[in-house]
């Protein structure tokens, strides 16, 4: 089989994956002489005593050879005379789980390191659900250490029977296992003598003949844009990476999200004028006419892409602080960013068993099944349709960090027969006949830290000059609107959604709008800066736990102090500080007068 094969190899620590690819490496002479050099002479510090120890030639990086274990992926590249490879060689231990899904997202091809003295571990069967997830459809398992299992093809055969067994619960394209010894070098380069019972190939062997085309290969042309080229006037060129099927001067095709149809005019890729374009090429494209397109806009020959807002998704969660419904983050799904919120959390994988079990939240390296809604239509695919277009990452929106990678099961159409309703009287007229600039002002803080009290003075005080408001109490609005909601994580994260949007109603409807909400968490705070839009001034109200629990107006410190209130913010439930509010005051160190006046100033009211 020509092309390149870009596979990733996983095993739990002191599996000897490194080891294994080393020794393919050596034994196939695919190393350079002064490689080979060095590797003696680090075998010297090595761990195998003078001997030459293999996975020094993978272990790139200092700090893993100080440690003794792969702290990060290592991507390798390679040829024998039959195929070009690329290797990403991936952490072993649970903390790196991160490190893993993204060697996954990359490869077509897992090679999964069993140790023959150990069986199975919870380890492997999560690296399997991993690069499941993650799209993999072809699967090596390597039961290695057979020298230390005396070559036994009853040691072989019951670890097969459970690999087997795995299995059944994904879809794989190819499948082999095969007992190897990657320190011996027994089935990697050569077939072994000392497995006379295993008809199979060498690993290398087997890598270079598998074909792992599958269904790409007659996949429609995708091309999402990255960028729209534009260097003179006369040009105007879209860029992006051809991500299935080819496409050909003269074919038509069309423009997605607005299903717009041109034809194409010209196609360069590698910078010369060609024909025709197929899968992988980075291209540009220029079209017969006039289109709106941008960044994210993905151009198809075939318009049956789902355009929606709405899907089901698997999910390998790998943020430390947990997932919670509701919750909004940022999706990057293709050349795409937009607002997210998992929606439901429907269930989480037991990586030992495949159960399936009802979560509360999602922990770190939980592989979770949920419905994710976001705040535009995007054209998405299930990852089994169109891998490019069903794959897609979370960012934390406070921490910049990725949270989460996951894979599209189907788009879910209920929100498809909605369409937004453009009004003919709008935010602005609305608050041009109460002559004023809507927006809303924010007030977080402790329980007992004065944002009601506040709030209270300023809607006062806003009204005397004649301004049209609505303080928005988050005590009071427990007591209607959201009188179905608690304290759990959830139920706040909820409670500050309702809030913000009509926060966002009464801005529409040209009101001035004053909220006061503990509103404990940063990234609720930024969900509802997001969802109000227009004018938003978080107020950060300043008042220490102590003077709150010394002023406790409503008696529920104590009660919390004495364990009859669970969830308290600030004794048992956190309380994140604003790390950049509009204004920070100090209930402590100024009158309520002092504070309105503040406000009303820096806000502009
Ligand atoms: S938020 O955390 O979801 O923003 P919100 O501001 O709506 O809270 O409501 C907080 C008010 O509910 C408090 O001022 C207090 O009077 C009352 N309350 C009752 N139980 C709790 C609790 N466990 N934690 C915080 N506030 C509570």
């Amino acid at each position: 089989m020509s092309g390149l094969l870009k596979f990733i190899t996983c095993g739990s620590v002191d599996d000897g994956k490194s080891t294994l690819i080393g020794h393919m490496l050596y034994d196939a002479k695919l190393i350079y002489a002064d490689q080979k050099n060095s590797l003696i002479l680090d075998s010297r510090v090595g761990s195998r005593g003078g001997k030459v120890d293999y996975s020094l030639l993978l272990d790139g990086l200092m700090a893993e050879r100080e440690q003794g274990i792969t702290i990060d992926a290592a991507y390798r590249y390679f040829n024998t005379e039959k195929r070009s490879f690329i290797v990403a060689d991936t952490p072993g231990h649970e903390e790196y789980t991160r490190n893993m899904a993204v060697g996954a997202s990359f490869a077509d091809l897992a090679v999964i390191l069993v140790d023959a003295s150990k069986g199975l571990l919870s380890q492997t069967r999560r690296h399997v659900r991993i690069c499941a997830l993650m799209g993999i459809r072809h699967f090596v398992f390597a039961v290695n250490k057979m020298d230390l299992a005396g070559y036994q093809e009853k040691v072989f055969r019951a670890i097969a029977y459970d690999i087997e067994k795995l299995m059944l619960e994904f879809t794989s394209d190819s499948r082999a296992i095969m007992p190897v010894s990657a320190v011996e070098g027994d089935n990697i380069t050569e077939v072994s003598l000392k497995t006379p019972w295993y008809q199979g190939k060498p690993l290398l062997a087997y890598l270079e003949d598998i074909d792992v085309s599958g269904k790409k290969a007659d996949s429609t042309f995708v091309m999402p844009i990255q960028r729209v080229s534009r260097p003179h006037a006369e040009f105007r060129g879209f860029q992006g990476q051809a991500a299935g099927g080819s496409l050909q001067t003269g074919d038509t095709v069309f423009i997605l999200p607005s299903h717009e149809t041109a034809k194409v005019n010209k196609l360069l890729a590698a910078g010369r004028e060609t024909g025709e374009v197929t899968a992988g090429q980075a291209v540009t494209v220029v079209l017969d006419r006039e289109t709106d397109i941008s960044r994210g806009c993905v151009l198809v020959k075939e318009d049956h892409f789902p355009v929606c807002r709405l899907f089901r998704a698997n999910l390998l969660w790998m943020d430390d602080t947990e997932l919670v419904e509701g919750r909004n983050y940022l999706m990057k799904l293709g050349t795409k960013v937009v607002p997210a919120t998992v929606l439901k959390l429907h269930y989480r994988t037991d990586v030992n068993t495949g159960d399936r079990i009802p979560p509360k939240y999602g922990r770190k390296n939980d592989i979770l099944n949920c419905d994710i809604s976001l705040s535009e239509k995007v054209v998405l695919n299930s990852f089994e349709n169109c891998p490019e277009l069903g794959r897609f990452i979370l960012i934390n929106r406070v921490t910049d960090m990725t949270s989460a990678c996951g894979t599209i099961c189907h788009p879910l159409r209920r929100s498809d027969n909605l369409t937004w309703q453009n009004l003919d009287v709008t935010r602005e007229i609305r608050a041009g006949g109460l002559n004023q600039k809507p927006c809303t002002i924010w007030f977080t803080g402790l329980s007992g830290a004065g944002k009601s009290t506040i709030a209270n003075a300023l809607e006062k005080a806003l009204v005397s000059m004649g301004r049209h408001t609505m303080l928005l109490d988050g005590d009071n609005v427990r007591m209607g609107l959201n009188r179905d909601l608690g304290f759990s994580e959830r139920d706040r994260v909820e409670n500050i959604r309702r809030i913000a949007e009509t926060a966002k109603l009464m801005n529409d409807a040209g009101l001035i709008v004053l909220a006061a909400a503990i509103s404990p968490f940063s990234s609720d705070r930024k969900n509802a800066r997001a969802i109000i839009g227009g004018v938003f001034f978080e107020v950060y109200v300043d008042t220490s736990l102590e003077e709150c629990e010394q002023r406790d107006v409503k008696g529920l410190y104590k009660k919390a102090r004495l364990g009859k209130l669970p969830n308290f913010t600030g004794v048992d439930s956190p309380y994140e500080i604003p790390e950049n509010p509009e204004l920070t005051v100090f209930t402590e160190r100024n009158s309520v007068e002092e504070i309105v006046e503040l406000i009303i100033q820096r806000a502009g009211l």
